[in-house]
């Protein structure tokens, strides 16, 4: 035999031979679609940080509602911009909240739309934390309370299912979440709605555009305190661990781009299904060098998702999701 001894370019000679030995591809089905939605009337607004994204007031939701199930997006994240905020995070937990109102509406127009809720508090309190916050004199410094947020997280994420969510997604890294959610969903009689949680998710500073859009930016301090530090990897375990122990249903990485390592490493040690979440500065910064034409959008993107993929992920919520499946039915 003659040199090289190893040609590996013979299976990448053709289309159709590089379609064959592909091993990793990214549907429809994969996608998980995020939705803002707010109060008022004739709202469809854009958020500056997010072109192509919007907030939708309810009466122009459906318009939304009717694109996202055209295209075939069997699944939406639905996350509230609420008219009221206050220490408590009152109107997350409010039947007649902006999450629970809107849910019963995407119920009514499409009931095999997948809904899942975002469970958190830092939208609707008005210091912007994911829990309730108390301030130690001695200490001389506000702290995220644990045990008490999760009480108020257990309300928020009965509601949502009661307003007819097919999945409570907590995103609020205290510790116990899953397990109080899902005994607070069990008593309440909602024992089949799934957890997928935010299992692994990182301190970041990826969320910048999001805090916009949800209006959730903390008031004081950061979220250090209970989300994740980006330097440690030996520590996703432990979280993972715990959300499986609890009773968890999904295991997510969040974000994903900067990440790919975690997402392998627990699609390696845990049979769950695996989301990653590509949060909204990885959407911020390819939309911008997109729009400068420093970049092929498209290419860009599906590389970027397949990459997901290939890393371990078995879905992904992306704000890429209806451009995604356009260009999967133009190829
Ligand atoms: C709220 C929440 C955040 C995101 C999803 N849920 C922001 C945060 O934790 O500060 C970020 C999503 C994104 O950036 O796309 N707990
Ligand atoms: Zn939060």
């Amino acid at each position: 035999m003659s040199f090289p001894l190893i040609r590996n370019r013979r299976l990448r000679s053709s289309h159709a031979l590089r379609n064959l030995v592909r091993e990793n591809a990214v549907t429809v089905h994969d996608l998980i679609y995020p939705l803002f939605v707010t109060h008022g009337r004739d709202i469809k607004e854009e958020i500056s940080s997010m072109p192509g994204v919007y907030h939708y007031s309810l009466d122009r939701l459906e318009e939304e509602i009717r694109e996202v199930t055209e295209l075939g997006i069997q699944a939406i994240l639905l996350f509230g911009v609420p008219e009221h905020k206050d220490a408590e995070g009152s109107s997350a937990y409010d039947h007649n909240g902006i999450v629970q109102e809107a849910t019963r509406l995407i119920k009514k127009w499409n009931p095999e739309l997948l809904v899942i809720a975002d469970t958190c508090l830092c939208q609707f309190t008005d210091h912007g934390h994911c829990g309730v916050v108390h301030y130690d004199e001695q200490k001389q410094r506000a702290e995220v309370l644990n045990d008490p947020s999760l009480e108020l997280l257990v309300k928020t994420a009965v509601s949502q299912a009661e307003a007819g969510a097919d999945i409570i997604a907590p995103s609020n890294m205290m510790d116990g979440f899953v397990y109080a959610i899902r005994q607070g969903l069990d008593e309440a009689g909602y024992e089949h709605v799934p957890v997928m949680s935010y299992s692994v998710k990182y301190a970041s500073s990826y969320y910048g555009p999001f805090r916009e859009a949800a209006h959730s930016t903390p008031q004081f301090g950061d979220r250090k305190t209970y989300q994740m530090d980006p330097a440690n990897s030996r520590e996703a375990i432990r979280e993972a661990e715990s959300d499986v122990a609890e009773g968890a249903d999904f295991l997510m990485v969040k974000p994903a781009l900067a990440y790919m390592d975690v997402i392998r490493m627990l699609r390696d040690r845990f049979d769950l299904p695996l989301v990653a979440y590509n949060v909204s500065a990885e959407y911020a910064m390819i939309k911008a060098a997109a729009q400068n034409n420093w970049i092929n959008e498209q290419a860009v993107v599906m590389e970027t998702m397949v990459g997901f993929k290939r890393a371990g992920a078995d879905m992904i919520i992306t704000y890429f999701a209806k451009d995604i499946v356009k260009w999967l039915k133009q190829s």
